[in-house]
């Protein structure tokens, strides 16, 4: 296994009280919306990590002033917002990293600025599709060149003034929504957008969390463009997709009992709960109240046997950032596990149904792949492997908490992408496990 992990023995029972850091879709949109606010908003248990740091580094660049401090022992950031129209050119291209979230919703809210700017990302992010998010933002007006006939960063935006339009999605993706939306928050009159199915919806809430114009009917959102709104402080709950880590890790390693304090439990983010519950998980959920209009509980999860399940349509997409862990619940489980419609997997940081197939298949685990899914049968001895992340943080560590009862241990060829989403991961997981 890997360092701090090497030369272990198998885990011993995960016990205790955790918490995991802040929310990290959450964190990038109180960034954006208070860097358009006007005065002086604290966010609090912000998610100190990559991705987030690509998003407050934007933001700096283009004259926002944002200062890191700790409030007890919990991370918090000072936000002097200027206004919808404070936002001055970047002297330099903006880096997104590994980000799609920071380089999707910034390139909205860019679109209609009175500026030049130019968005990269790394080799991951550079492979990932911007079309989605060029279609619509130029149906509105804009101007975005990019490299691959404007479908892949970097991407070149030449500010315009937007003009409203109502916007079907071809797909339900939350940033692509948010990146019209954003476009549209700076544009006169009512933009609307047109969900196909349900995608998280941190951007509604937190756009009605700081009194901004706008209105949910069904599956349409209309914001009013280019009202004026003020500083909040927004409390970030911890992320969901960062304890699902230990969720499944608690689930699959016998005599654990685990309490994960102050998780947001977002409907559109908590499947994870419903998909562990339906393979047989005990996890029980103590519900504490709401926190920047995001509903937060602690969650008590327990050991337990788990049976194979199938996973589809809008189900499928509330798990999609869990998908690499939920395979490895899958591969302790009796029995199959199906997942389905889950094309956009291919898509993300990595192939993640190619890495995940890669991964298990070394473990000694019968997989198969579709184009939209793959099916896993489970079994309960485990080979240790090596496998590939191709950088994609979720990769890693779902390895990670697979190789604590994998014979020998897992060991993964990038540890570092971790940072993208959870820096404390590792320590927090071999102290759970090995001390
Ligand atoms: C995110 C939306 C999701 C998710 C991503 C974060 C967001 O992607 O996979 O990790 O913060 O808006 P979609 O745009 O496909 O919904």
């Amino acid at each position: 296994m890997n360092a701090p992990f090497a030369g272990e023995s198998q885990a011993k029972s995960l016990r205790g009280t955790i918490s995991v850091p802040g929310d990290k879709s959450i964190t990038h949109r109180a960034i954006i919306l208070s860097a358009l606010a006007k005065g002086r908003s604290q966010v609090q248990g912000y998610l100190v990590s990559e991705d987030c740091e690509r998003t407050i580094s934007a933001f700096q660049s283009m004259g926002i002033l944002i200062e890191k401090k700790m409030i007890g022992n919990v991370p918090a950031l000072e936000i002097l917002g200027k206004g919808l129209k404070g936002l001055s050119e970047p002297e330099n291209v903006i880096d997104c990293g590994n980000s799609g979230t920071t380089m999707r919703l910034i390139t909205g809210l860019l679109a209609g600025q009175p500026f030049f700017s130019v968005l990269t990302g790394d080799h991951s992010l550079r492979k990932r599709p911007m079309k989605r998010i060029v279609d619509p933002l130029q149906q509105m007006g804009a101007d975005v060149l990019g490299r691959a006939g404007g479908t892949k960063a970097p991407l070149a935006i030449n500010g315009q003034n937007l003009r409203p339009v109502s916007y079907a999605l071809p797909i339900a993706s939350a940033q692509v929504k948010s990146a019209v939306l954003l476009a549209g928050l700076t544009t006169e009159g009512c933009t609307k957008v047109l969900e196909p199915g349900p995608s998280r919806d941190h951007t509604e809430r937190m756009f009605e969390f700081f009194g901004v114009p706008f209105l949910k009917e069904g599956k349409s959102l209309s914001v009013e463009g280019g009202q004026p709104f003020k500083s909040r402080n927004i409390d970030v709950p911890g992320d969901i997709s960062s304890a699902a880590f230990f969720l499944v890790a608690a689930s699959i390693v016998s005599g654990s009992e685990l309490k994960i304090s102050k998780v947001g439990l977002n409907p559109t983010r908590a499947g994870i709960i419903e998909v562990l519950q339906k393979m047989g998980a005990d996890i029980q959920i103590e519900p504490r109240q709401t926190a920047s209009n995001e509903p937060i509980a602690d969650l008590l999860v327990r050991a337990a046997p788990l049976k194979g399940t199938l996973l589809e349509g809008p189900l499928m997409t509330s798990v999609i950032d869990e998908f690499p862990i939920l395979c490895i619940a899958a591969a302790r489980a009796e029995g199959k596990t199906v997942f389905r419609d889950a094309k956009e997997l291919r898509v993300k940081e990595s192939d993640r149904i190619e890495r995940m197939a890669e991964g298990l298949r070394g473990m000694g685990i019968e997989v198969e792949t579709q184009d939209d899914g793959l099916s896993i049968l489970g079994r309960p001895d485990w080979k240790g492997t090596f496998c590939k992340t191709d950088g994609d943080h979720r990769i890693a560590m779902s390895m990670m908490v697979a190789g604590l009862l994998a014979d020998g241990g897992n060991t993964v060829d990038d540890l570092n992408c971790i940072h993208t989403s959870f820096p404390g991961f590792l320590d927090l997981l071999s102290n759970l496990a090995y001390t």
